[in-house]
């Protein structure tokens, strides 16, 4: 968790207000996606979230209602890997929220390089890490009125290209080149578009022993969940003809 002082923002400047907004994170139940939730139901935003597992759902959104009075953070089982999963999120997006303002494109899995596995679980991954963004993307996008904001979680994995990791590197990498494409596609309309780049960051994705876990925010070699929701945090609260477009979080002592 974080240390140090809380501080007010500096006199003279102000943000945005994002009460109220409208918000889908996919894959919100753990890690980066259960962070952003927390610091949105904070700010007084709508939340959806979803995942696979019913017991990190559930620890979810209690996590994230707990001290608002309110439920402020909904959530749901679905499955971002196939077309009738999706097809779920959006029948509940429209059930839930009766619309949508910001899309946070953040399911993801990880995969080693393209000599471990089979053509099955190649085509989950791609399914999980690099279709559902598309496919969210497009529903959302159907139901954007006004001014709206897409914020997709990539990785620095699209930059770094570590070895031993090409399956989960190609879907990063397509996620990248998908946004850099998109913020073309929709730059006459009142869209944003923002990718975020974590480096390393402690949660479910990385298997460690706690010790490992502690001595590497020690030596400051990985970050938090929450260092990435003060991210989307930042990205949202801009003013509206201010668009962050790329951003890379990562621990000061992590290797490139
Ligand atoms: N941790 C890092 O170091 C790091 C670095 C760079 C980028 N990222 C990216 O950050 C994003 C979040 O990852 P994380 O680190 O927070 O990992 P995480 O704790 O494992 O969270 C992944 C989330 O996605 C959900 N999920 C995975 N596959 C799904 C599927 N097919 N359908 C529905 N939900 C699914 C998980 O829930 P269920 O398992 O219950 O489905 C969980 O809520 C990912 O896109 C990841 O690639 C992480």
């Amino acid at each position: 968790m974080h240390t140090g002082t809380t501080l007010q923002m500096p006199q003279g400047f102000t943000y945005c207000d994002i009460a109220g907004k409208r918000v889908l994170v996919t894959g919100g139940t753990t890690g980066i996606g259960r962070s952003i939730a927390r610091m949105l139901a904070q700010a007084g935003a709508q939340v959806l979230i979803f995942g696979r597992h019913e017991k990190e759902l559930n620890d979810a959104l209690q996590q994230a209602n707990e001290g608002t009075g309110k439920e402020l953070v909904k959530g749901f089982i679905a499955d971002a890997g196939n077309a009738a999963g999706i097809a779920t999120v959006f029948a509940k997006v429209d059930q839930e929220l009766g619309g949508l303002d910001v899309l946070i494109n953040n399911v993801g899995l990880p995969f080693q390089g393209v000599d471990k596995g089979s053509y099955e679980e190649w085509d989950y991954v791609i399914k999980t890490n690099l279709l559902s963004y598309m496919a969210c993307t497009h529903e959302a996008m159907a139901r954007f009125k006004d001014r709206a904001q897409l914020i997709f979680i990539g990785s620095m994995s699209a930059e770094v290209k570590d070895k031993n990791s090409s399956v989960y590197t190609a879907t990063k990498a397509g996620i990248r080149a998908f946004v850099q494409a998109l913020r073309k596609e929709v730059e006459d309309k009142p869209v944003k578009v923002s990718l975020v780049e974590p480096g390393l960051v402690s949660t479910d994705l990385h298997e460690m022993p706690e010790e490992k876990r502690t001595q590497m925010l020690e030596e400051g070699t990985i970050i938090h969940g929450e260092d990435i929701a003060l991210m989307v945090w930042f990205i949202l609260t801009q003013p509206w003809y201010v668009n962050t477009m790329m951003s890379q979080v990562l621990p000061l002592n992590q290797k490139l």
